[in-house]
């Protein structure tokens, strides 16, 4: 009979991912002077990735371990790793920690902790299977935070102010407005530091008014820390927003990615750490988190927890660590240092002053979207079409070679 028709027929083509789009169409250039500075990944000087000394030494340590084996972990994840995480967001003296009311669950990355994140929110925040709650996130953001409140059923997704174009920095002032005028209970998405994609974020003082706003008006904050360890290469410092909200009292939600601090991308390491204002209504919390999880991966992988947790809980392994992260950091700072003076030597119209205040990973550099394109086509130099760099893809060898195609670009296009 007749051949039966395909009951995918009808699947229309999702558009590419545009980090992963850029990476591909930069493999495929063929030009034999090409940069990247697309991706959201550390990368040394010679432009390899950097498997972390410390991580090398714990592979090893877990490769002789005879006691260990591949059986299921618990739902919520290995304990040894959900309790260690907390302690590097929240800090080994926590109060919120020794008042039992800190749990975690260990999820795939810090995209998991999020979506647990999300789905717990939407069943059950504010009234039951509530889609309706707004949830804020910053403009701009990282363009998955959008994607993971939609498909968690959120309805009314809405975008908060944030960068200041005109003078490439913190909308202050369009932030505290909007947090003044969100409907009471909303969910606001706050970076913890190292904003993805501006590296712009607030100051100390800047952050205790929006704590004060938000708890007068009811907000709940979802922290997403992806990057502890990057903005000023201080774990400590760089946790410094979440700890001062957990020592206001807030109960609230951190979505912690080990991928760039730990450079453990492929193995998604995550922890979703939960401050609830007491033990009993943090236990059914998780009680509840579990069964999410049950339906969505059921149990979490262990290599990278085990890497993590291994590394956090020995004081040797641990100073190690923080070694590392700042080798990472301060190959950042250097590049932002080099790039900024180049372009002032070069006479590169415009101020570039944000390229060395902005931290973490990326720039934002003010590149308009025919100067992306101009320096795609022309330069074979690869970005993102709002302006963003990953700092990491500039090099002590492709450092001349950028500065001049920024400067040509800014030049011949406007
Ligand atoms: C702001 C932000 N949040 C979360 C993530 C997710 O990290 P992971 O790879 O651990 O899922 C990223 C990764 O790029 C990010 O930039
Ligand atoms: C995960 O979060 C929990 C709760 O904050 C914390 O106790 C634990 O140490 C965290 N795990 C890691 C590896 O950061
Ligand atoms: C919430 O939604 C789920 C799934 O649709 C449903 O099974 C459950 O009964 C709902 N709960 C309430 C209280 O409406
Ligand atoms: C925690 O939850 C219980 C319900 O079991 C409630 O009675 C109690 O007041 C809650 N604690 C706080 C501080 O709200």
């Amino acid at each position: 009979g007749e051949p039966a028709m395909s009951v995918f027929g009808e699947v229309p083509q999702a558009p590419p991912v545009a980090v992963f789009k850029l990476t591909a169409d930069f493999r495929e250039d063929s030009h034999p002077v090409k940069v990247n500075l697309g991706v959201g990944a550390y990368r040394t000087d010679d432009c390899q990735p950097w498997v972390l000394p410390v991580v090398k030494k714990v592979e090893h340590l877990i490769v002789q371990d005879d006691g260990l084996n591949h059986e299921y972990l618990p739902i919520l994840g290995l304990p040894e790793f959900r309790s260690a995480a907390s302690k590097v967001a929240l800090g080994d003296d926590s109060t919120a920690i020794k008042e039992n009311r800190v749990g975690a669950v260990q999820a795939l990355g810090g995209t998991g902790a999020l979506r647990i994140g999300a789905d717990f929110l939407r069943r059950w925040y504010n009234g039951v299977n509530n889609t309706a709650t707004p949830v804020y996130v910053s403009a701009p953001t990282w363009e998955n935070h959008n994607g993971v409140f939609t498909d968690a059923g959120f309805k009314d997704i809405r975008s908060y102010h944030y960068w200041d174009a005109a003078n490439r920095g913190l909308d202050y002032a369009g932030l505290l407005h909007d947090l003044e005028n969100a409907p009471e209970h909303s969910i606001f998405v706050l970076h913890a530091c190292a904003h993805n994609p501006t590296g712009t974020d607030p100051t100390q003082e800047e952050w205790k008014a929006i704590a004060e706003v938000m708890k007068r008006r009811k907000l709940f904050p979802f922290f997403d820390s992806a990057y502890q360890g990057f903005a000023s290469g201080d774990l400590d410092r760089d946790a410094w927003a979440i700890r001062y909200f957990v020592s206001e009292g807030f109960e609230l939600f951190v979505a912690q990615s080990f991928s760039k601090n730990f450079g453990l991308y492929n193995e998604r390491v995550g922890n979703l750490t939960v401050i609830a204002r007491d033990g009993d209504n943090l236990s059914r919390t998780l009680s509840q988190m579990e069964k999410i999880v049950r339906t969505t991966w059921s149990n979490p992988p262990s290599q990278g927890a085990r890497i993590v947790s291994k590394t956090l809980n020995s004081p040797e392994l641990f100073a190690e660590w923080k070694e590392n992260v700042k080798t990472m950091a301060d190959r950042v700072l250097l590049m932002r240092d080099q790039l900024k003076t180049k372009l002032v030597g070069l006479g590169t119209p415009g101020t570039w002053d944000h390229i060395t205040q902005q931290i973490g990973m990326f720039s934002f550099t003010g590149l308009n979207s025919k100067q992306v394109e101009y320096l795609i086509k022309e330069k074979h130099v690869y970005l993102m079409a709002s302006g963003r760099i990953n700092m990491c893809g500039l090099t002590s060898k492709n450092m001349d070679y950028v500065a001049q195609s920024i400067h040509e670009a800014v030049t011949n296009v406007q």
